[in-house]
């Protein structure tokens, strides 16, 4: 906290200010608003696109004969496989089509790594007396929550405009044995958006070369496809950067078509070497039989080839695009040049990220409460809910309709100006 000294005009105009503030806020409150800045979930409209998914069920076999009504298949469709291939930027076979939700197949494959070692019985991670995780914050908090769950410990690494910190990764990858992975979104991450470069994702290629056979990347390619722009920013090909540097085994990749189709009933890709593959395999035949082949043949129909997934993603910028513009003119508009906050920018991908002055951030969150909107709690971008620094904020824009996200904006801006008023009066 600092403390500031202001003259006496300063100190009448920020008093001034906090009254007309407080009173705008007031009139929100008054107004009964009703709106909601928290998940990032696709609009009616988007979710429209794919409305015509249901006229690709039948007929309901695959190319190689499958009745993809019965049971089989561990591995998905080899249609779905390739088009997984496509979408990760691997093999064919070296991608598994599972079900519903990457987030299910991720938090198998750490309960997994946790119980029975992701390169053998000798690694399991519970028996290695201590099993830390590398995590870049701000971060997305379901993948806080799955480690929070099994026990595995969180690092903080910050992330940067060109991905994690990677002199910080680096060296707590060589000071500290027990870091058993790190959590990457490499494309749009959530919450900042920002996309890794080639030299992050060639420096995080090379990580398992100091750290061993038992430490991993969960790689979550969630946004992969998921551009606003025409001429999107490029992210070089994860497990190529991995094969050059003979570590393809510690590279877990993941992606799903719920931001594409239907969240929550699309379907999902698991990328990895062929060992990896072999084991995950072994593992799954515990839990299930097969996944919904039904789906993913209709998904294929439906989004054919990575040309055509671009394709319907255009269409999903065209909604989307307006909703991020009109986030970013509002924030400049209110805060630019005020030193009440910093935003990003992405290019992509659901959401972006806010910071407040320190410590503000919940109050924040508490005023745009009161007021009627609901942001992500403060710290739920941090492991354990924790931000040191309480200041970081998620913004979800995709949701609520334009006229929603106005009115919840000029609210966001007007509680971010006065708690940073109010923190300044009270530090003088
Ligand atoms: C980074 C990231 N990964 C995964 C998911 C969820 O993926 P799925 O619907 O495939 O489980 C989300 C949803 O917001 C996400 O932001």
């Amino acid at each position: 906290m600092t403390t500031t000294t202001l003259d006496r005009s300063d100190l009448d105009t920020l008093r001034s200010r906090e009254r007309e503030l407080t009173a705008a806020h007031d009139g929100f409150r008054s107004a009964g608003l009703s709106l909601d800045l928290t998940r990032g979930k696709p609009s009616p409209a988007q979710l429209a696109l794919s409305d015509d998914l249901d006229a690709e069920n039948r007929p309901f076999t695959a190319a190689d004969g499958t009745d993809v009504r019965n049971y089989g298949g561990l591995d998905g469709l080899p249609e779905a496989r390739r088009l997984g291939a496509a979408w990760l930027g691997v093999r064919p076979d070296e991608v598994i089509a599972g079900g519903n939700s990457s987030l299910t197949l991720m938090y198998l494959y750490l309960l997994n790594a946790w119980l029975h070692g992701p390169a053998g019985p000798d690694g399991a991670w519970q028996k290695s007396g201590s099993a830390r995780f590398l995590c870049p914050v701000p971060g997305y908090d379901r993948h806080f929550a799955i480690l929070e769950d099994l026990g595995i410990e969180m690092v903080n690494v910050p992330m940067r405009d060109d991905g994690p910190d990677m002199d910080q990764v680096e060296a707590q990858v060589r000071s500290d044995a027990s870091i058993r992975g790190i959590w990457c979104v490499p494309k749009y991450s959530n919450p900042g958006g920002q996309v890794y470069s080639e030299a992050t994702v060639d420096r995080l290629a090379r990580l398992a070369a100091v750290a061993g056979p038992h430490f991993r990347i969960l790689c979550d390619n969630a946004y992969a496809v998921h551009d606003l722009d025409d001429e999107p920013p490029p992210l070089a090909n994860v497990m190529d950067a991995c094969r050059r540097h003979r570590t393809e085994d510690s590279l877990v990749l993941f992606a799903s078509t719920s931001k594409v189709t239907r969240a929550g009933a699309g379907i999902s890709f698991m990328g990895g070497s062929p060992a990896t593959l072999d084991w995950f395999r072994r593992r799954m035949q515990v839990v299930t039989i097969g996944p919904d082949k039904v789906n993913q043949l209709r998904h294929v129909r439906f989004l054919r080839d990575m040309d055509h997934v671009r394709a319907h993603m255009r269409k999903h910028a065209a909604i989307l695009r307006p909703k991020f513009e009109l986030v970013f003119r509002r924030l400049s508009e209110a805060l630019d040049g005020t030193g009440t906050g910093s935003w990003t920018t992405p290019r992509g991908g659901y959401f972006l990220s806010f910071d407040a002055r320190p410590d503000l951030a919940g109050e924040i969150v508490r005023l745009a409460a009161r007021a009627g909107v609901k942001l992500t709690p403060a710290g739920a971008t941090f492991p354990y809910g924790r931000d040191p620094e309480d200041s970081n904020i998620r913004l979800a824009p995709t949701f609520p309709e334009l006229t929603d996200l106005d009115q919840a904006m000029r609210v966001f801006v007007v509680c971010v100006e006065l708690a940073s008023v109010r923190q300044t009066l009270e530090d003088r």
